[in-house]
């Protein structure tokens, strides 16, 4: 059994526009100690899934099921939800100061979501505690830095404080939504290797949200491309790239800027997302597939790509087409650079 097994997860939102279907039956496992990717455009579902699975979405209809270490989390008590998450799943996000308190120096937080959790844990020893986690997640000096204030660190080190935090409990499952987006690249390398240290230490479950598929050749085990609230693909890493099968993904791997090419451009999937308010009928993806035909006007399963373990695509094209493909260009070379 998967650490998180997620079975078809729908989750609404009533607006003044209309019912709003932001996820609309997405299914995926994560494996113990294993590292999932969750790539897609904007507005595809990506947060409100993972935050509907830690009960983190308010005033939100929510069906299906999300089942952690044994656990249904879809409709669990509050205190349930509490105690699974910084326990057992610990959560990063973009922005860390949207996280860490202003008016509290970041290691009296640490101690505070050590102690909520165990009040048996002296002050003393959380504090020791924390001064470990600075450390561990590469703040210099941490000693010394253990009682400044968030604004008194860089973005940079402000997202090793939220690790440090988010893994302080040891849990079994990180969920990291865009954690490096908003610093730059040098510093988002620094800090995706934090985490990779942090898996590789502790065995911990990795769920990656992320707009760069750079981070997914580096870091990635399994990949689930979500369009419309829906999981169009899901594939090992290799898998994903060098034999896609779902034209989205294609179009997703096309837009890919190689790295190696100055002035490679980033071109986008042509056409607009699909509407949330009212879903078009069959494919979602159909108004923008270049090789839509009369069968994608039902709606196509997710279904196993023959010959291909841990393979599935929601396309009803053939799933011979992707034999032999070679990968676009820019994809081959983020595979070189992964390790
Ligand atoms: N509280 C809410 N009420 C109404 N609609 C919402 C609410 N929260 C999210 N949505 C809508 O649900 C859809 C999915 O949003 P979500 O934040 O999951 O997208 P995302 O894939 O994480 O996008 P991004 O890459 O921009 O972060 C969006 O259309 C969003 O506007
Ligand atoms: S099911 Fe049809 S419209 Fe949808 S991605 Fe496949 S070919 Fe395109
Ligand atoms: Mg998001």
């Amino acid at each position: 059994m998967a650490l998180l097994e997620v079975r078809d997860l729908h989750v609404e939102f009533d607006t003044p526009d209309g019912v709003v279907h932001a996820v609309r039956g997405l299914s995926l496992d994560v494996e113990r100690g294993a590292t999932l990717a969750v790539v897609g455009e904007s507005g595809s579902g990506k947060s409100v899934a993972t935050q509907t699975i830690t009960g983190l979405t308010r005033g939100a209809r929510v069906r299906g099921s999300a089942v952690f270490d044994g656990t249904e989390l879809l409709g669990a008590p509050e205190e349930t939800l509490r105690r699974v998450r910084g326990a057992q799943i610990g959560m990063i996000f973009q922005d860390p100061l949207s996280s860490l308190h202003p008016y509290y120096p970041v290691g009296w937080q640490v101690v505070e979501m050590i102690r909520a959790h165990d009040r048996s844990v002296s002050k003393a020893a959380a504090r020791e505690r924390a001064v470990e986690l600075l450390a561990l997640v590469g703040i210099p000096r941490a000693r010394q830095r253990v009682d400044d204030y968030p604004h008194q660190f860089s973005g940079g080190m402000r997202q090793r404080v939220m690790i440090a935090m988010a893994v302080a409990l040891d849990p079994a499952l990180l969920i990291a939504d865009e954690p490096t987006t908003a610093l730059d690249v040098t510093v988002q390398a620094q800090v995706l290797e934090v985490m990779q240290q942090l898996q590789e230490r502790f065995g911990t479950a990795i769920v990656i949200i992320t707009h760069d598929l750079g981070v997914v050749a580096d870091l990635a085990d399994d990949v689930v491309v979500m369009y419309g609230g829906r999981a169009m693909e899901v594939a090992p890493r290799r898998e994903l790239f060098y034999g896609p099968h779902h034209p989205y993904t294609e179009g997703l791997l096309r837009s890919l800027p190689s790295r190696g090419e100055p002035g490679a451009r980033l071109t986008p999937v042509p056409g607009a997302p699909p509407s949330l308010i009212d879903p078009p009928a069959g494919c979602p993806f159909r108004p923008r597939c270049p090789h839509a035909f009369a069968d994608c006007h039902d709606q196509p399963p997710l279904r196993p790509v023959p010959g291909a373990p841990g393979h599935l695509s929601a396309c009803f094209l053939p799933t011979t087409r992707t034999a032999g493909g070679a990968p676009p260009a820019a994809a081959v070379h983020e595979l070189q650079e992964a390790p």
